[in-house]
């Protein structure tokens, strides 16, 4: 079974590849490079015995998804992970996230559409939900207006496929809607490669700690939360991997109950910010240098997942605690600077 993996060298979609080759896929990546290295294939091999099948080019270019498309017509599966992800750099440059996210989706879905249909998954985020009215958050809550362009994309995304799926029959979709992403593989060959400062909690924790940062910044102390700090919902990106050919499989043996289906992908669990620096100091052994500031333009206060969809339909449950994917991600940074 033949799966094209976009992006594939990035973050999420590397430790994707793994799992899906581990399970017996046959892989073809599509990765620009523009945020991930090549080095990422001998990491992928490193672990799996394997390196998958690498295209190098950028999906904005409309001509090359049709040739590469016609290369591989076997391709019955499609994983979506290729886009921009910074929520900052998307309200500076909001037309490169319409292109990168939107262009290329709709680019990749017309060629499914030619083929006669595939399984189609996409990266979608807890994002969509902005701040919930009730948690844990089920697939249900409504979508609420996006805070940022990059917010934007994920729920336009989403609407593009279910209005696709609506009138190709041979399409099936799935949207995973992930919580907080963090972690690195066990085997510490593979993991999280954020370009210049990062924006993201855990990178800046680990990057703090082996001396690249200086202090972490703790967004705010003052919200309504068990010590004032943003809840959320780490989950490891091996499980998160593992989550996707769980839902690639669903489509391929015509399980899903729909032809568009979305899930929450997330441990069920909140965890503030200043829970994460002492799991981060009980597992690496290092004091963190961090201070309290003003609270960050655009954060929700809390956000965890119901997982019950997750757990009973797609037959997948997150199993790594906070303290085993806060370790992960400590042996990979000092892996990665050794
Ligand atoms: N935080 C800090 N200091 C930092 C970075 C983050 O205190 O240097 C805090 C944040 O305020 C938040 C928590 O750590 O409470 C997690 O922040 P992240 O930036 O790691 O993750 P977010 O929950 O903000 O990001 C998620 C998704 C994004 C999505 C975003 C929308 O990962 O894809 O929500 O707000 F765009």
């Amino acid at each position: 079974m033949k799966v094209l993996v976009t992006g594939g060298l990035g973050f999420i979609g590397s430790h994707t590849v793994v799992e899906l080759q581990n399970e017996g896929f046959e892989v073809v990546v599509v990765d620009n490079l523009s945020n991930s290295s090549k080095d990422v294939l001998k990491g992928i091999e490193a672990i799996t015995g394997k390196q998958p099948i690498f295209e190098e080019f950028d999906l904005r270019d409309k001509q090359k998804i049709q040739d590469f498309f016609k290369k591989y017509d076997d391709v019955t599966g499609v994983i979506h992970f290729a886009a921009s992800k910074a929520v900052g750099e998307s309200v500076e440059n909001p037309l490169l996230y319409y292109e990168n996210n939107i262009g290329v989706l709709t680019y990749i879905l017309q060629q499914l559409e030619k083929k006669g249909g595939a399984s189609f998954i996409f990266s979608s985020s807890c994002t969509v939900y902005g701040q919930a009215d009730a948690l844990p958050i089920t697939e249900d809550a409504p979508v609420k207006p996006a805070e940022s362009p990059y917010g934007n994309t994920k729920q336009v995304g989403e609407e593009i496929i279910r209005d696709t799926c609506k009138v190709n029959s041979d399409l099936k979709a799935i949207a995973l809607r992930y919580f907080n992403p963090i972690g690195a593989h066990p085997s510490g060959k593979i993991g999280e490669l954020p370009l210049g400062v990062p924006q993201n909690l855990v990178p800046f924790v680990t990057q703090t700690a082996i001396g690249l940062r200086e202090q972490l910044l703790v967004f705010g102390n003052d919200y309504p939360t068990v010590d004032g700090t943003g809840i959320r919902d780490y989950i490891h990106v091996v499980d998160l991997a593992k989550a996707h050919v769980k839902a690639l499989q669903r489509l391929l043996d015509d399980k899903n109950e729909s032809n568009y289906e979305v899930f929450n992908l997330g441990t069920g669990k909140g965890s503030s910010v200043l829970e994460v620096i002492q799991s981060f100091e009980r597992v690496s052994g290092e004091k963190l240098n961090y201070k309290i500031v003003d609270r960050r333009a655009g954060d929700v206060i809390a956000a965890y997942a119901d997982t019950q969809k997750a757990n009973e339909v797609l037959g997948w449950k997150a199993k790594s605690t906070l303290d085993e994917a806060l370790k992960s991600a400590w042996e990979w940074e000092k892996n990665v600077r050794a």
